[in-house]
């Protein structure tokens, strides 16, 4: 369709100025004859061009109008199907909601990997191939790996954003095809890599999937995200204007300002996708310090391509090209993986590390 549309507005223009331009001449060449044998007037013969002039404008405007029209069409088609698309179509079988949360006594928030392989275009070359990793209920995943390695891929299997081509993902022992969108969305707080905020305030970005959230419910998220000082030295503290995109914020305020978002609702399965990258050291650890003294003690999977952001964690996945290439405690890793070796003595002297 778009080629269609492209083609079309291409041609539309030149062949509606060839038609006019034509029809121009033919006038000037036929009106000759005419002002020769006294039929016509030379000025009627200028008006006649000045009119064949209008009617070029209006035709060029009409040409535009039909070029975007055919544009608009298959947009709100497309605009159409996806608000009319089911929430939860995704789902291999509809459980009702009560029975979807398991965990009585114990803790919720485990994550099993088994096996999981994806491609992004459906073929047999996979940007993640056989995954497979345990993550019980209230411990920390680090997942290091070079850029392109498939870090972000694998986090958007575990929330559903997309349905691995092979293996399995487990939420609280279930099939996580089979829980709800909207349950999927309570149980996981994800901080996206880009920082995303809205044009609005603190308050409102904050709010987004929680309208009801208290001062203190907000305040605390700002605290622990290391975003409260610099948001109440601002004009309005939390009801401080957003401007589009954070602009009016620096990257790494937008970045804590996001980090807060993803701990509203206490969510059962922190992910921070990169998110503090542009922290300097001092900050990024005294955020570490906070997420690890969260009262409802969160699953955490941090993602980053910092040693020093993943070493205290539980266990480390170390990714490259999409394979898992080592998963241990840091102390395991820098004994027999290579590409952790390579990761972390490029940021710490072998000197310091040992
Ligand atoms: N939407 C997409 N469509 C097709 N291929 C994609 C898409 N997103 C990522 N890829 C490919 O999948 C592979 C893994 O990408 P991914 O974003 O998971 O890497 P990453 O480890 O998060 O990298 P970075 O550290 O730069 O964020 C890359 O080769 C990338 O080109
Ligand atoms: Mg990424």
């Amino acid at each position: 369709m778009q080629i269609g549309t492209g083609r079309i507005s291409a041609l539309l223009n030149p062949v509606t100025y060839v038609i006019v331009n034509i029809g121009i001449v033919g006038l000037i060449y036929i009106a000759m004859r005419r002002v020769d044998s006294g039929f016509i007037l030379q000025g009627d013969v200028v008006a006649l061009v000045n009119y064949m002039g209008q009617i070029l404008i209006e035709l060029i405007k009409l040409a535009n109008l039909i070029v975007l029209l055919m544009k608009a069409y298959p947009s709100a088609m497309r605009v159409q199907e996806i608000m009319e698309m089911k929430s939860d179509e995704r789902c291999k079988e509809k459980i009702p909601d009560g029975d979807v949360i398991i965990g009585g006594s114990h803790q919720l928030g485990s994550i099993s990997v088994k096996n999981v392989s994806f491609s992004y275009n459906g073929g047999n070359e996979y940007d993640l191939e056989d995954i497979s990793v345990e993550i019980p209920a209230g411990s920390t995943l680090g997942i290091i790996g070079g850029t392109g390695s498939g870090k972000s891929t694998l986090v958007k299997l575990l929330n559903h954003t997309y349905d691995a081509t092979k293996g399995i993902i487990e939420l609280d022992g279930q099939d996580v095809r089979k829980l709800k969108d909207d349950h999927l969305a309570w149980k996981f707080g994800i901080v996206p890599q880009h920082a995303s905020l809205f044009h609005g305030t603190v308050r409102s970005n904050l709010t987004m999937k929680q309208n009801e959230a208290s001062d203190d419910e907000i305040k605390s998220a700002l605290k622990t995200a290391q975003a409260l000082d610099f948001v109440e030295a601002k004009e309005g503290g939390i009801d401080c204007e957003v401007m589009g995109r954070g602009s009016n914020f620096s990257g790494g305020q937008r970045q804590r300002l996001t980090i807060a978002r993803g701990l509203m609702g206490k969510p059962e399965i922190l992910v921070l996708d990169d998110s503090a990258s542009a922290l300097d050291l001092g900050t990024e650890a005294k955020l570490r310090r906070a997420l690890s003294e969260l009262s409802w003690n969160p699953t955490k999977i941090i993602v980053s391509q910092r040693a020093s952001s993943v070493k205290d964690a539980d266990q480390i996945l170390v990714l490259d090209d999409g394979k898992c290439v080592g998963l241990g405690t840091h102390e395991e890793l820098i004994e027999t993986c290579e590409t952790y070796q390579e990761i972390y003595y490029c940021q710490f002297p072998r000197e310091e590390a040992k």
